[in-house]
């Protein structure tokens, strides 16, 4: 059997041996890039480094990122989605190629020191090649060098192997390296490619060389990279065997606690196990995100929402097992515990996340119980005993009641519910919000275009105006949001700004533009950054190198970049408004005019 925690110290130790440098997880919020609401991927912090801008601890790097994904979140509670992940992943940027990251992999997993698999269950998949890019040979005929014989190959199409976090920025071909459960090939035509459940995807190494634009076309970076990653509870379940992700020693404290508070068996019927699945994974998710060192609370926005409705699923399933009130909370604490040693941010949130979740679990009990009312007044009017699709989609966009619910309580009193109305009335809603994420993918750094990085800028201006005009030096960044048109910016101050500090600080920001102060940087260590006197919340590890971005002798602050040279090109900066952001925290949204 091989642990989380072994997984974890294997890779690490390999690719610090392979002189890789091992960079802590970033924050799950990215940081100003509007391309994605949560960190996806161990990629998504670095695509500053893969453009081509110099990482201060090198050019080799890896590390464990935690990733938030919910995508799928309807699929959570089969046997292997999961809406958090840690991801493993080793990067070269600009450093070595499709050559030794191949045989790195394929070292790594087949030599008995390391995981030691047996390369006859290995299969990969490398890019067809299409009118963007070639064929991808060169990746094929590293791995017929390493022993993976061409019939164990495939060439598949940019719909398989090709990855780009969002619609645009750095990308490329991919191979993609699979292991075979054992299970019998679901027809001659059994590839990788197929999700029969044979081949299980284990890592992914991606050849990042071009950048997309928005229009749609590719040119080369300015350097070739490569962005590995490796998802951690999936490996883990596929290395021993087992037959889902909750069966690995990450979840097994975390379903002994909900068997115990619910008296239930995970394996006693597959409600409960399905019941139990998204429990533990949402809590956990919930857990990370509110514990986060940029942490988000609940809210109907953006990040908040998701968070929201995260642990309202997970308040539900608590629910139809009868978990006592409080167990969610008593859920995060276990998780905090156990993931403390490598996320030490939990330990310092502890409070919030406590609070939040069981706050969020009150609130969301009377809005259920809101919604049995509803359902039962409403039930009195019916005849033909079909609930139609308006009033499910009313009880789900109003009081927050789920279709299932809806289904199951028609079901206890002998009703049907119109579903096919349902989602009829619901892919409606759907194509508002999809065009809403649509807005959101457009811009971000990824982009790396002149009018972010200039509004990039203005945000440092704007945090040291804000310290300098509330006379607080403990404010600091609890979130930025940034497109090609406006910034958004989060910081924890306990009340709204009065109209003349509003005037003040942008006129503050305005003046250090007016000034044309330089821009620049210089590398040091965390440490040495403090005693610069930078602004930073160091939850860096001790030892790690650092960015410090200087803004002539106005603004200090420790940041991966990218940023104007002077600060005279930003042009007028203008606060367009002051608002609560959530309970603590302000939300400042300004622009740059010419
Ligand atoms: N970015 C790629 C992925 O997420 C490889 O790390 O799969």
């Amino acid at each position: 059997m091989i642990t989380s925690k072994e997984l974890k110290n294997k890779f690490l130790t390999f690719f610090a041996q392979h002189d890789h440098a091992i960079i802590k997880s970033a924050s799950l919020i990215p940081e100003n890039d509007a391309s994605v609401l949560f960190t996806t991927a161990g990629m998504h912090p670095l695509i500053p480094y893969l453009m081509g801008a110099h990482h201060p601890s090198g050019t080799r790097l890896a590390n464990v990122q935690k990733c938030v994904r919910t995508g799928d979140i309807e699929e959570v509670g089969d046997y292997c989605h999961l809406t958090f992940f840690e991801m493993l992943g080793n990067w070269s940027l600009g450093d070595y190629f499709k050559d030794q990251s191949i045989r790195y992999s394929y070292e790594f997993l087949t030599s008995k020191q390391w995981l030691g698999l047996d390369p006859d269950r290995l299969s990969v998949s490398v890019f067809a090649g299409d009118e963007d890019c070639p064929r991808d040979e060169i990746s094929a005929k590293v791995w017929q060098e390493c022993g993976i014989p061409v019939d164990r190959i495939f060439y598949l199409p940019k719909k398989n192997n090709w990855w780009i976090a969002g619609n645009s920025g750095p990308c490329g071909p991919d191979t993609e390296i699979f292991y075979d459960t054992g299970k019998p090939k679901c027809s001659d035509n059994c590839s990788p490619a197929c999700d029969c459940g044979k081949y299980l995807e284990i890592w992914n190494n991606v050849f990042m060389q071009y950048n997309k634009s928005e229009d749609g076309t590719y040119s080369p970076l300015k350097q070739k990279n490569v962005d590995t990653g490796m998802g951690l509870e999936r490996t883990v379940c596929v290395l021993n065997g087992y037959k889902s992700v909750y069966e690995i020693d990450t979840f097994s404290s975390a379903v002994a606690l909900i068997e115990q508070l619910a008296h239930v068996n995970y394996n006693q019927d597959d409600k409960s196990t399905k019941a139990i699945r998204i429990i533990v994974d949402h809590i956990r998710t919930a857990t990370f995100i509110l514990g986060d060192q940029m942490g988000v609370t609940p809210s109907n926005l953006d990040k908040g929402y998701i968070l929201r409705r995260v642990i309202r699923r997970a308040v539900r399933y608590a629910n139809t097992l009868q978990m006592p009130k409080g167990s969610i909370a008593q859920l995060a604490k276990l998780y905090i515990e156990q993931y403390s040693e490598d996320y030490p941010e939990l330990i310092q949130n502890q409070q919030r996340v406590i609070d939040e979740l069981n706050k969020e679990e009150e609130k969301f009990s009377k809005t259920l119980e809101q919604g049995e009312k509803e359902f039962y007044r409403v039930i009195q009017y019916i005849k033909d005993g079909v609930i139609g699709g308006g009033i499910a989609f009313k009880l789900y966009d109003t009081f927050g009641f789920p279709l299932e619910m809806t289904i199951e309580l028609a079901n206890e009193k002998g009703m049907a519910v119109d579903v096919e109305g349902f989602k009829d009335k619901f892919s409606k809603h759907q194509q508002i919000s999809n065009a809403t994420a649509e807005q959101t993918f457009k811009g971000g750094l990824a982009d790396a275009s002149v009018a972010t990085t200039n509004l990039h800028t203005a945000t440092h201006l704007l945090l040291k105006s804000l310290r300098t005009v509330l006379n607080d030096n403990t404010i600091y960044q609890r979130g930025s949001n940034i497109t090609p048109e406006r910034l958004r910016f989060d910081f924890a101050f306990g009340r709204p700004l009065t109209a003349q500090e509003i005037e003040d600080v942008q006129k503050m920001v305005n003046d250090a533009i007016k000034r044309n102060l330089p821009i620049s940087y210089q590398e040091m260590t965390v440490d040495q950054a403090k005693a610069k006197g930078a602004i930073g919340t160091f939850t860096d590890r001790y030892g790690e190198r650092v960015k410090v971005y200087s803004m002539g002798d106005f603004s200090c602050e420790i940041c991966g970049g990218p940023h104007a040279q002077n600060t005279g090109e930003l042009g007028e900066f203008i606060i367009t408004k002051e608002q609560s952001s959530s309970s603590g925290v302000r939300r400042i949204r300004g622009e740059l005019r010419k």
